[in-house]
C-alpha cells in the first residue's frame, strides 16, 4: 500500500518542470565546496559525484545526503563509474593534483592532462549535449585539452578562469574604497594565474567609471596603488595555499555563480575561459583564456567587445602567449 493515496488525473507541476542534472568530478576540497554551494542554492534536481577513491566518494555522498532535511530536495548519487553521470546538463571537473605551497598552477599540467584522458571521454560519451565547466588547474590549458578530448563545440567547453580572480579584485577594490563588492564592476582577464590582466579602464562603482571620474576631478591616482591591488590578486591563492593548504570557499561560490547563469539562462557577463582566437587581436593558435563572456543555457553566447587601452591589449596578448607556450608542450 502506498504512503499517499494518489489523486487521479492531476499532473503535478513538478512533473512538468525540466529536470536539471549536474555532475561534479573530483570530491576533494574544491569539488565538495562546489557541490554544497549548488545544493544550498537549489541549482540542480540531481547531483552526481565521481571520484577515483571509492570510500571517500561514498563518505562524501552520505554526508551530503544526511543534510536532506535542511536543503531543497535534490537526488544525490555517486559512483566511480561514469554511467552515473548520464544525461547531465552540466559537468564540472575539479579532479586532479593541486599546487604545493609556492608552486605555480602551470606546473600541474603534465599530471592533470594524464588524468583528463580518463575523465573527459567518458563524460562526453554519457552526456553528449552537456556543458563542460573545467576548474582543475592549470584551468586555461585544461579547458583547451577538454575541448580537444570531448569533440564538443567550443561554446559548450568553458573554464572557470578569472571569474574567481575578478571576485578577489572586486573585494580588494571594495575594501580599499569602503564600498560593497557587489557594486564594483571590474574585470581581470587572460590567464587564471600569474599573467592575468587587470582591466583598470573598465572599473565602475555604482555606474561611475572610476578612472575617468578621478581624472575629471583632477585627482591623481597612483599607478603603483593600482598595480599593488592587481599584485595582491595574483598572490591571493599563493597566500591562502601557504596558510591552509588549498583554496575552496571562493572557488565554490564562483563556480555556483557560473552554474546559475548557465542552467538558468541568466545571460550574465562573466570573465571565463573561452576559445579566444580572433577576439581582441589574439591570434597565433587555439588558446583558451578569460574574456568577459555572456553565459546562458547554450553555454557561451558571446564575448563582450569592451574598449581596452593599448597597454591592456598588449598584456592580454602576452598572457595568451604564455598559455600557448605551455600548451605547445602537449603536442595536441
Ligand atoms: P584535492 O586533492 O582535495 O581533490 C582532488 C580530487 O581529485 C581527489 O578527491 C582525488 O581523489 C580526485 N581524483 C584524482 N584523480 C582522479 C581521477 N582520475 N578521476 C576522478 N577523481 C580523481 O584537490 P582540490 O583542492 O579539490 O583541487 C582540485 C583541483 O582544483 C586542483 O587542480 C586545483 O589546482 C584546482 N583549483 C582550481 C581553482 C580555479 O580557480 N580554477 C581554484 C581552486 C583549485
Ligand atoms: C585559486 C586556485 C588555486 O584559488 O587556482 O586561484
Amino acid at each position: 500500500q502506498a504512503f499517499f493515496k494518489p489523486i487521479q488525473n492531476t499532473a503535478s507541476p513538478s512533473s512538468t518542470k525540466r529536470h536539471t542534472k549536474v555532475s561534479v568530478i573530483g570530491v576533494g576540497n574544491v569539488g565538495m565546496a562546489i557541490a554544497q554551494t549548488i545544493l544550498t542554492q537549489d541549482l540542480a534536481d540531481e547531483l552526481a559525484l565521481i571520484d577515483a577513491k571509492a570510500d571517500k566518494l561514498r563518505g562524501e555522498m552520505l554526508d551530503l545526503q544526511h543534510a536532506a532535511a535542511f536543503l531543497p530536495r535534490t537526488k544525490i548519487v555517486a559512483s566511480v563509474d561514469y554511467a552515473v553521470t548520464v544525461g547531465s546538463d552540466l559537468c564540472i571537473v575539479t579532479a586532479g593534483a593541486r599546487q604545493n605551497p609556492g608552486e605555480s598552477r602551470l606546473n600541474l599540467l603534465q599530471r592533470n592532462v594524464a588524468l583528463f584522458s580518463h575523465i573527459i571521454p567518458p563524460l562526453a560519451k554519457y552526456s553528449p549535449d552537456s556543458i563542460l565547466l573545467i576548474v582543475s588547474n592549470p584551468v586555461d590549458v585544461l579547458t583547451y585539452v577538454s575541448w580537444k578530448m570531448s569533440g564538443f563545440p567550443s561554446n559548450r567547453v568553458i573554464g572557470s578562469g578569472t571569474n574567481l580572480d575578478s571576485s578577489r579584485f572586486r573585494f580588494l577594490i571594495a575594501d580599499h574604497l569602503d564600498v560593497n563588492a557587489q557594486d564594483v564592476q571590474a574585470y581581470i582577464v587572460g590567464e587564471h594565474g600569474d599573467s592575468s590582466v587587470a582591466l583598470w579602464s573598465t572599473i565602475s562603482i555604482g555606474g561611475v567609471p572610476v578612472l575617468s571620474f578621478l581624472e575629471k576631478q583632477q585627482i591623481a591616482y597612483e599607478k603603483e596603488t593600482l598595480e599593488n591591488i592587481h599584485k595582491a590578486v595574483v598572490e591571493s591563492a599563493y597566500e591562502v595555499i601557504s596558510l591552509k593548504g588549498y583554496t575552496s570557499w571562493a572557488i565554490g561560490y564562483s563556480v555556483a555563480n557560473l552554474a546559475r547563469s548557465l542552467l538558468r539562462d541568466q545571460r550574465k557577463i562573466h570573465p571565463v575561459s573561452v576559445l579566444a582566437k580572433g577576439f581582441y587581436g589574439i591570434d597565433g593558435g587555439d588558446v583558451f583564456l578569460s574574456l568577459p563572456t555572456q553565459l546562458g543555457r547554450g553555454g557561451v553566447l558571446g564575448v563582450t567587445n569592451i574598449h581596452l587601452t593599448d597597454e591592456e591589449m598588449e598584456r592580454l596578448r602576452e598572457s595568451a602567449k604564455t598559455i600557448l607556450e605551455v600548451q605547445s608542450q602537449l603536442g595536441m
